[in-house]
């Protein structure tokens, strides 16, 4: 895999090819000083003027020009939320253009390893805060502001020119079962997995035929000899009345998850290339082999999700008495007016 393939990718590079087939969405050039914003770990405090100003404390002789002040109480400390007005204002008039609800994305991923922070547990947003908490909390969207070409065997040619951008997706109801991972070699399909392989679905076993066919056909009719390059990885989607349509395009290669295949066979062309009419089409064929999902090992402990959720009464009543608590603390502490 080479940079330039992964460059290729983008979503703003492969959208406009595809815009017929795929889901209706909006790019923004992302502000240097919101790529600053997300690449910051230092305090998790949202941003995004769409919502009240978030502030965990305000000093009282504080100084206004200052974004982070420091009361004489070395304990307390004061951090507020960068504001990005004019980013904000197109961001929600896009969010509003996509009918309110949006699905985010950077150049290539989503924060898929972060769902567990929203207070849906989901990806579906509606504001900018919502989406910064997302980015600010994932792995895959640090990956793709620092470290975009780390598996291309060019190493020693020089990073192609990126400018970060913000995807902002219509909101659809992707039923996980419909969902299909393609890997185009030469410009040949040669292989497709179920996408949710940690699950069982059993319409796939009974459909096999009219699925692989009508993927087939997609390919070949809208996406085939119509890309940048000749290999690539295509996510597709087979909705209820077996149209299909394009989700994502990835790179061929080790950045992308190969799913029920293995990057080794896929490349060295073996077991699949073996197989004369069509391509390979492997998914979980019974409940003995689920697994549990991939994105399990970014998560939190149950309690915090709980906590979150609002799921388990007990935590939430423990937790909203802590709260008091130090609450009442704070007041005792602070001197009479
Ligand atoms: N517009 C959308 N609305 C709702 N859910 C979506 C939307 N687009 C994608 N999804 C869901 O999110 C999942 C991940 O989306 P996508 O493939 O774009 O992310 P990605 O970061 O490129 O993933 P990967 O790293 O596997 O390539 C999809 O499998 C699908 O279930
Ligand atoms: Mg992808």
């Amino acid at each position: 895999m080479k940079k330039e393939q992964v460059a290729h990718c983008q979503f703003s590079v492969w959208y406009p090819i595809f815009k017929h087939h795929t889901i209706k969405s909006l790019i923004l050039p992302l502000p240097q000083n919101v790529i600053d914003y997300l690449l910051d770990d230092g305090t998790l405090v949202v941003s995004g003027s769409d919502h009240i100003a978030q502030q965990t404390h305000i000093n009282s002789d504080s100084d206004a020009e200052e974004d982070i002040q420091w009361s004489d109480d070395e304990t307390t400390t004061t951090v507020t939320a960068p504001e990005f007005p004019e980013f904000t204002a197109k961001v929600l008039e896009a969010v509003n253009a996509l009918g309110g609800r949006v699905f985010p994305k950077l150049n290539w991923s989503a924060p898929r390893d972060a769902n567990w922070i929203a207070l849906n547990s989901s990806l579906q947003c509606q504001s900018l805060s919502e989406i910064f908490l997302l980015f600010k909390s994932s792995d895959f969207i640090t990956h793709d502001l620092t470290q975009p070409f780390l598996h291309c065997n060019d190493q020693d040619s020089p990073d192609p020119v990126i400018n970060y951008e913000l995807v902002l997706r219509k909101w659809s109801e992707l039923i996980p079962g419909g969902e299909f991972r393609c890997f185009v070699k030469e410009n040949k399909l040669i292989a497709i997995s179920q996408r949710d392989y940690t699950q069982y679905y059993p319409h796939i076993l009974k459909q096999e035929e009219s699925i692989v066919h009508a993927i087939h056909h997609f390919f070949s009719q809208h996406i085939q000899y119509n890309f940048l390059d000749e290999d690539f990885v295509l996510d597709v989607y087979r909705d209820s009345q077996g149209r299909v349509w394009l989700v994502d395009l990835n790179p061929f290669g080790e950045v992308t998850d190969s799913l029920l295949f293995s990057w080794a066979e896929l490349t060295s062309g073996g077991e699949i290339a073996q197989r004369q009419d069509g391509p390979a089409f492997r998914y979980t064929t019974s409940e003995v082999t689920v697994q549990p999902s991939p994105c399990l090992s970014y998560r939190i402990p149950r309690d915090f999700v709980d906590l979150s959720a609002g799921e388990d009464a007990y935590k939430l009543i423990d937790f909203l008495k802590l709260q008091k608590g130090q609450q009442e603390d704070e007041e005792e502490d602070e001197p009479p007016q």
